[in-house]
């Protein structure tokens, strides 16, 4: 698709939204471990663990009708060596998932390589990176001096050479997004990095307003379904109260023959 259609990448953690999401036409539907802060209550992605993303996996694999399937994979499922990567990928697999997601760049090129020689595509995560940044220096915006630039476009280089079908820019500046964008023969799939990478992909919290803890600025909220879901909550306790739910057309009823009979009888 690079340079012919942009490409559409939501998150996805469960079966209803994974539906809505594939019927909605999304090219890629991404397991992302965001799914322990939005999902499971975290307050950053680190605590996630290979089982949670397995089961998110499974639950988004039964919903996928055309869109791909990729996964993360969890802090530590594949930083202590290349056998804990290949088993940990081998693992999002089965479950479901067509590819699997890393985050890191030369670092982490060799293990890339490695998973992408036993058969199993990769996509990279460059710029922001948050199984790690996050602990030292917070959101913050990558590749906004030459040197932070310069060592982003050999991160990208050398996920395009170990084999990667695709690279996610997290939070990197619009200039080198672009750069890489040019520079790389794969697709580049933006997180607050830009207009000109090949693909979006953001949080479905964020996009349908779900999420009140963070509210990044370069997502944008298609609706505020937080606020429509707490207000039918809201009427939903008042009707109970009120006796208004549950209606006629909510309830079921005997045989009117049958309630006779047993009126009856229990009157006998
Ligand atoms: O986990 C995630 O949701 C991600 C996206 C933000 C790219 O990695």
């Amino acid at each position: 698709m690079k340079r012919e259609k942009k490409i559409s990448v939501v998150t996805s953690y469960d079966y209803t939204l994974a539906s809505l999401c594939d019927r909605a036409g999304i090219d890629v539907m991404l397991v992302g471990d965001s799914a322990g802060m939005v999902m499971l209550g975290y307050d950053n992605t680190v605590s996630v663990t290979m089982d949670q993303m397995c089961m998110f996996t499974q639950a988004v694999s039964r919903a996928r009708r055309d869109a791909l399937l990729v996964s993360d994979m969890p802090f530590m499922s594949y930083q202590a060596s290349v056998e804990d990567a290949l088993r940990n990928s081998g693992r999002l697999i089965k479950a479901g998932a067509d590819a699997v997601k890393l985050e890191g760049g030369v670092a982490m090129a060799k293990t890339v390589r490695a998973i992408v020689d036993v058969g199993i595509p990769v996509m990279g995560h460059i710029g922001l990176q948050p199984q790690t940044t996050m602990l030292s220096e917070g959101y913050k915006v990558q590749g906004r001096t030459k040197e932070s630039a310069i060592k982003l476009i050999e991160d990208a280089k050398s996920l395009e050479d170990a084999g990667v079908f695709s690279i996610v820019l997290e939070m990197t500046s619009r200039e080198v997004a672009q750069i890489i964008s040019e520079t790389v023969s794969v697709p580049t799939i933006g997180i607050g990095s830009g207009a000109d990478c090949d693909g979006q992909v953001l949080v479905i919290q964020d996009l349908l307003g779900m999420y009140e803890k963070i509210r990044p600025k370069f997502a944008k909220r298609y609706m505020n379904l937080s606020d429509d879901i707490t207000k039918s909550l809201q009427d939903y306790k008042k009707d109970i109260e009120s006796g208004a739910f549950p209606a006629g057309e909510n309830s079921f009823s005997m045989n009117k023959d049958e309630l006779e009979e047993l009126r009856e009888q229990i009157g006998s």
